[in-house]
């Protein structure tokens, strides 16, 4: 399963990079936001830092201007992906940008049959929030489920990108369902890291290690 850092911030994305850890990046407006940064100088710089797609979101709601807002945004990068919305203006703006060999992520999906017709539209990626799923009383994971089934059904090339990862257990159900990608915030791609089995014993060795008085080198 790819990695992908669901952020705006440079030092984490970097941070990350540098443990060989990051695939790619999404952003968001609400992310953009966040990291009170030019959208257009951000993205470039997150461009020049992982080689992967960094996912840049259109903000207008219109297919003329959506085509309009996407030139600008793939002339920023080869790796950039489009990020559309998940209505009948993203989805033809999909169809029009992946003929044209731009990479599109088409986001804010909460239905297997949404991700049907994105996958139909010829989306490169599909993002189904899992969290915001749960937090309505829903199962994100059920979800995921639903979607790997009928994209191997039908063998849509369409990857999965599992999307508003809030915890360690959505990284492993998703890896467990077979997603193709899971973005989630920098923090809990460092929470993968810990377990408290793994601190004992470092404690235990270095104890130890000590009482032996030697050094290494
Ligand atoms: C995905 O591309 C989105 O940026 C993101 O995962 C949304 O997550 P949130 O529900 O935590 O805002």
């Amino acid at each position: 399963m790819k990695f992908f850092a669901d952020t705006a911030n440079v030092d984490d994305i970097r941070e990350l990079a540098e443990a060989g850890l990051l695939d790619g990046v999404t952003t968001n407006p609400s992310l953009i936001a966040k990291a009170g940064r030019d959208f257009i100088e951000v993205t470039r710089e997150i461009c020049g830092i992982v080689e992967g797609p960094v996912s840049a979101e259109v903000v207008a709601l219109d297919h003329a201007e959506m085509m309009r807002e996407a030139e600008i945004l793939r002339k920023i990068g080869d790796n950039v992906a489009v990020k559309v919305p998940l209505t009948i203006d993203g989805l033809k703006t999909c169809k029009a940008l992946t003929d044209d060999g731009t990479m599109v992520n088409v986001t804010l999906c909460f239905s297997a049959n949404q991700a049907l017709l994105a996958a139909k539209a010829g989306a490169t990626f599909i993002s189904p929030f899992v969290g915001r799923h749960d937090d309505n009383g829903f199962d994100g994971m059920q979800l995921i489920g639903d979607i790997r089934l009928i994209y191997d059904n039908y063998a849509f090339d369409t990857e999965i990108l599992v999307a508003s990862v809030r915890h360690p257990i959505h990284v492993l159900e998703a890896a467990k369902i077979g997603a193709d990608v899971m973005t989630a915030p920098p923090s809990v791609i460092k929470q993968l890291v810990k377990h408290p089995l793994t601190d004992k014993g470092i404690e235990g060795f270095l104890a130890d290690w000590a009482k032996t008085g030697q050094k290494i080198g």
